[in-house]
This record gives C-alpha cells, structure tokens and sequence, in this order.
C-alpha cells in the first residue's frame, strides 16, 4: 500500500515510516522540518519520498498526494505550551492542517485516514481512567484544535464516507524524542539528564504520574489502522492503562545508568495536572492490543540507542 504520513520526519512519525517501509509499503513523508529531521528517517528506500512542505500549503500537498490509500496525519504543533503563546499559528497548523489533510483525502479519493489525537482533550479530568465517552473538558488552545480536529475527521467520515480512525495519544516515549525543551516530554528530560549527569528538576512531589506508551507500540497500532481494515469511525485511547509515578521513573532510569541523579524539587507547575491514565479497553478490543513495551525496556531502548 501507499502511505502518507504528514509530520513523518518527526519522532513519531519517522518511527511509523520505518515500520511501514519494514512491512513492504510505500511511504510518502511530508514534513516542514520546523522540528522534524532527516536524519530520523531511513538513509536510502525505493519505496519512500519525502517532500518538504507544509500541511498549510494546500496547492503542495495536493499536488504530491495522488494514489495513495491512507494518511496518517501526525503534523502539528506538538507544544502544548507552544500553542498558549502562540495560538493563532497553532489553530493554522492544528486545526486548518487537519482540514486541508481531510480535503486531500477527498479529492484524491484516498479512502483510509488516522489522526493522532490527544488525551490534552480531557483537560484535568481525575475520574481515572479516562474513558473515550468522557465530556471532553480542553483547557489550551492545543487541546482545543485537536478535539475541533475530531469533529471535522466525524463530519468526513459521515459525509464522504472517509474511513477515520482517530487516536488519542496519552504520554509517548523513545527514541528519537527531542529533550532540548523544558516542555519536552519528562522522559526524554530524565534519560538526557541521566546520560549527561545533570541535575534534574522535579516539580512537585513527584507522586504525580502518567500513562507512558513506548513509541514503537504505539506505531504498531497505527500501522494496523492504516494498513488493515480497521472499523471505521472510532475514536480510541492509545495508552497502556498503567499508572507511573514520577519518582518511579527516577528509581528506574537511575538503576539503567548506575548513576544517582542531582535532584531538586520545586514547585508543581502551573496547570500540571496530578495523574492522567487511559481506560484502553476499545483499544484492546478493536486491535487485540495488549500492553508489550514496560517502562524499564522502554527506557533501555532509549539508553542503547544510538
Ligand atoms: C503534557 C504536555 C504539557 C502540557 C500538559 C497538559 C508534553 C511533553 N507535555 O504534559 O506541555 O501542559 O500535558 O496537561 O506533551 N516534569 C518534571 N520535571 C521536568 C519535566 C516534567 O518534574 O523536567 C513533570 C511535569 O511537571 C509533569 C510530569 O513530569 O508533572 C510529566 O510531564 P510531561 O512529560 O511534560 O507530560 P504532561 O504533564 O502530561
């Protein structure tokens, strides 16, 4: 099959693009490069051409999107804190990119498309775990254009009968995840710190946890929604339904390196919310998924990666 996978240079999509190209697929990455490199994609493949271009110049996409079969939309503006800044250039990337991919899709009569979506939806919502049915409840502009996004994916698949699978991703981890930001995912931050033998700051008591999903589970699964025939018109956690704590993450990351971290503890951040964890039972359901990566293989991975 022919995949496109917009934001396919970035740390999630270049792990897609190579599990996709891994399966005997054709893969079409379209990138702007605003954070995502070459260098994380596959050196030499017949079956993968990239394009440097922006989901917000439509004339482009459309251009270099003929005959495919699905699209897998990751492109945006990861940064939650990002889009409060900024909110006006995130709406055009977040919100309007996901409508010019929806548009792609059906003047091209590219039947399958997969979004990643976010847990972000769900605010501070603490009746854990989050079931897919729960009020949405977004408190920045980030979360905002992803459930806006949502809808406009449901308007499609109704109207055009596009096939949609749209996912919301809980905390993605692994390789390739960029730590230089203080809003980079903590993961990332920690196994930076660890390797560098720098301090690392906690915010708050550290008690406050997550549901971390390695990136090659979570590809795997979006592989599946693009390749196979997955039911239309769902909307699916992609977590692992498992708690982590902060300190318990610590604990781990510092046996991996054999090295005690320097750390300080200051004040939650503001807007932190206290523990975030996926009811994934449509997952389990729909993809016969069953959590594969834990936490100390995941961070494993991470430290032997090259
Ligand atoms: C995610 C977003 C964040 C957003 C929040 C909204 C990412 C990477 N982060 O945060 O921008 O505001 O959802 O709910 O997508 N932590 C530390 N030390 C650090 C870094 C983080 O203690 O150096 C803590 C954080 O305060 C937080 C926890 O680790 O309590 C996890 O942080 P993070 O990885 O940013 O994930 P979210 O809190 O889910």
């Amino acid at each position: 099959m022919h995949i496109i996978i917009t934001g396919g240079a970035g740390f999630i999509g270049s792990h897609l693009t190579e599990m996709l190209l891994d399966q005997g697929h054709s893969v079409t990455v379209i990138d702007n490069f605003s954070t995502g490199k070459r260098s994380n994609l596959p050196g030499s493949s017949n079956h993968l051409t990239v394009h440097e271009l922006d989901i917000c110049n439509f004339e482009g996409v459309l251009n270099h999107t003929k005959g495919a079969d699905a699209i897998v939309h990751l492109a945006a503006i990861a940064s939650v804190q990002a889009s409060v800044e900024a909110p006006r250039e995130t709406h055009a990337i977040n919100l309007d990119g996901t409508i010019n991919m929806l548009e792609v899709a059906r003047i091209h009569d590219i039947s399958t498309f997969v979004f990643a979506s976010s847990a972000a939806i769900y605010g501070n919502n603490q009746q854990l775990p989050l079931k897919e049915d729960t009020p949405p409840a977004p408190l920045t502009p980030y979360a905002v254009d992803k459930l806006g996004s949502e809808y406009y994916i449901d308007f499609y698949c109704r109207q055009f009968k596009l096939k949609t699978t749209t996912f919301r991703f809980f905390n993605v981890y692994g390789p390739r995840q960029d730590p230089s930001s203080p809003y980079s995912g903590v993961i990332s931050i920690l196994m930076d710190r660890a390797q560098n033998k720098r301090p690392f700051t906690v915010f708050g008591d550290g008690l406050q946890s997550r549901d971390f999903i390695f990136v090659k589970d979570l590809v795997e699964i979006l592989c599946k929604a693009a390749t196979q025939q997955a039911p239309s018109g769902n909307t699916i956690n992609l977590g692992n339904g498992i708690q982590t704590t902060l300190l318990e993450l610590l604990s781990t990351v510092e046996s991996l390196s054999n090295h005690k971290l320097d750390t300080s503890f200051e004040e939650p951040r503001p807007g932190d919310i206290k523990h975030s964890c996926a009811d994934n039972t449509r997952l389990r359901q729909l993809f016969s998924y069953t959590p594969k990566t834990n936490i100390a293989e995941g961070l494993k991975q991470i430290w032997d990666y090259e």
